[in-house]
Parts: C-alpha cells; sequence; structure tokens
C-alpha cells in the first residue's frame, strides 16, 4: 500500500539551488506541493517571487498558488546575494513573466490560514530561505504551530565553517533574529546545514549525467547547475557548488541516504563576528534534528530518477 503524498508548503528564494529543489518537489509524486511562498533573500522579493512562478509553469505546475511573503528581514538591513546567483536571481535560465501572476494573499497570511485549518501535525514546512516568513507568522499566530508536522531547512553550519562570515551561512546571516524565533518556537526543526551540503556537490560527471537523460527539465536542471559552478567558481576557485536546497527534498523522499542526530540550535544574534552563527547542542530530547551525512551518489541517483520521469 502506497502512503500518500506528503501535503508540503514550501518558502523559499530562488536562486539557482531554490529553482532546482522546486523541481524536484513539483516533479515528485510523493511531495503533494500545496503553496510556494517567495520571501527576500539571494535577490529582491519581485524577482525571487518571479523566480518561483517561472519554475511552477516550467514544471507544467501552474495549479500550484506562489504568494510574496516578506519583503525585508525583521531586524536587521537587507543582504543579498547575486555573486552566486547572478543578478536575475537564476543564472541559467532565460527569464520571462509567467501567465500566472502572484496569488493575491500576502505570503505570511497564507502560511497563517493554511496552517490554522490543517489538521494536527498534518503540514511539512520547506524553507530555504530567510525565515522571515514563518517566524512573522509564529510571532502573529503562535497556535499555527499545531498544524506542523515537521519544518525542513536548509541553512546553518557547524563544523563546516560558514559561506558568508567564516561563522555564518547566508539564510540564516539574512535573517537571525527569524531564524531565533523558529529554533526558540519548539517547532521539530529538521537542518540541512553546511555541514552536509558541502558532502553533495554538482560535479561535472553528475550534469553530465543529467544531461544524458535528455528530458527537457533535466536539460533545464543541467543548464542551472553549469550556471552554479561558474558562479561558484567565480569566487571559490575548482569548487562545484553544493546542493544546498535540493537538500531539503532528498531529506523528504529518502532519508535512508543521510544521518542525523537530535540537537538543539540557537542562533546568535548579538553584534560581532559570531553573527548568524548557529551553535549546535546534541540533545536526546531535540526538539530538532542535525543532518551531519548524505551519500551524495544516491542523492543524484534520486534526481536523476525524478528529471527522467518529467517531460
Ligand atoms: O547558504 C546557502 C543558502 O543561501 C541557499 O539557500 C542559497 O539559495 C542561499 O539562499
Ligand atoms: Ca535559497
Amino acid at each position: 500500500m502506497t502512503a500518500p503524498p506528503l501535503p508540503v508548503l514550501i518558502d523559499c528564494d530562488p536562486g539557482i539551488d531554490d529553482a532546482v529543489m522546486l523541481m524536484m518537489a513539483l516533479a515528485a509524486p510523493g511531495l503533494d506541493v500545496r503553496s510556494v511562498t517567495a520571501v527576500a533573500g539571494n535577490v529582491p522579493l519581485r524577482l525571487t517571487s518571479r523566480n518561483a512562478r517561472m519554475i511552477c509553469e516550467l514544471m507544467g505546475r501552474s495549479d500550484v498558488p506562489v504568494y510574496a511573503g516578506c519583503p525585508r528581514p525583521m531586524l536587521r538591513e537587507p543582504v543579498t546575494a547575486e555573486d552566486f546567483h547572478g543578478e536575475t536571481g537564476i543564472s541559467g535560465l532565460d527569464v520571462f513573466e509567467p501567465d500566472r501572476p502572484l496569488a493575491p494573499a500576502h505570503g505570511v497570511a497564507d502560511l497563517i490560514a493554511r496552517l490554522r485549518a490543517a489538521a494536527p501535525g498534518s503540514l511539512t514546512l520547506i524553507i530555504t530561505g530567510p525565515m522571515t516568513n514563518l517566524a512573522c507568522a509564529l510571532v502573529m499566530d503562535p497556535g499555527i504551530a499545531a498544524g506542523v508536522r515537521e519544518v525542513v531547512i536548509m541553512g546553518g553550519a557547524d563544523v563546516a565553517g560558514g559561506n558568508i562570515t567564516p561563522q555564518a551561512e547566508f539564510n540564516i546571516f539574512a535573517d537571525p533574529h527569524a531564524a531565533a524565533i523558529v529554533f526558540d518556537s519548539g517547532l521539530p526543526v529538521t537542518v540541512l546545514s553546511l555541514d552536509v551540503t558541502h558532502q553533495v556537490r554538482a560535479e561535472p560527471a553528475r550534469i553530465a549525467r543529467l544531461r544524458s537523460l535528455g528530458t527537457q527539465n533535466a536539460l533545464r536542471m543541467a543548464g542551472l547547475l553549469g550556471a552554479a559552478n561558474q558562479l561558484e567558481g567565480r569566487w571559490r576557485p575548482g569548487m562545484n557548488a553544493p546542493m544546498h536546497d535540493p537538500s531539503t527534498i532528498a531529506w523528504l523522499l529518502a532519508p535512508e541516504i543521510f544521518q542525523s542526530k537530535a540537537a538543539r540550535v540557537r542562533t546568535i544574534t548579538r553584534p560581532g563576528k559570531s553573527f548568524g552563527r548557529t551553535a549546535v547542542r546534541e540533545a536526546k530530547s531535540g526538539p530538532h534534528r542535525w543532518v551531519t551525512h548524505a551519500d551524495a551518489d544516491a542523492f543524484f541517483a534520486l534526481i536523476e530518477g525524478l528529471m527522467q520521469d518529467t517531460p
């Protein structure tokens, strides 16, 4: 008896790797993507929300509503990452104006409405950008936590060190106060940090295997990963792009390819060199789960399977 598709709400800041994550999620028979909310992050909200709509249209999934959420972090000044995603936020794809407009509600209001209407513990949230939208929703209506099954985020770093400062990872650094609200809420948050995403990189041989599948979406994804490698290599010569945001989907579809530990994660919000760092303590009672290892070959086999089965 096959389990019914897992209902998920996706919150992201496309972003090349967010786009790859969305392609995987929208192609996966095991996921029921109920909504996509965009947040300011890699590039401004105007672009992240347009890019999210573009991917939904390219994947033939204009049935999925895309909402614009928060246009800036809760407290700190905005920070962006065009260096790694291009000025459009989605290098590797020719941009266009999608047919379906943004859904009319504010993304935070929609998150609250969906979580309020959900059966207890029924909805999985996937967050691959700054956690501003969920943090605002929790402040506005703490009772929404009852509808959450799991929050799966890409963010943070412990042993790997940071990527925007020596200690901080971009998604947390871009809105550490939001991250603190989410981590301190007691919600069951599974963290795919740099500790694990740096173990899975878009090696040229893996991109070539994707390209050899020949499907339109496999070719599109290969183009995105090729662009990600070009930008990564400009700032980190010889390094291929880590599969940051796609790791959230791989966790949900194939948790067996990962190793993890129960933990308590805190965010450093005091000014100084640790600003935006994630402090990780092993804790049997959780409520968080810190993913430590991934099988990179199994990870890409999963992606190839998803891209093989789409047009
Ligand atoms: O540090 C990597 C994260 O920051 C990814 O989510 C990438 O899209 C950027 O948002
Ligand atoms: Ca992202």
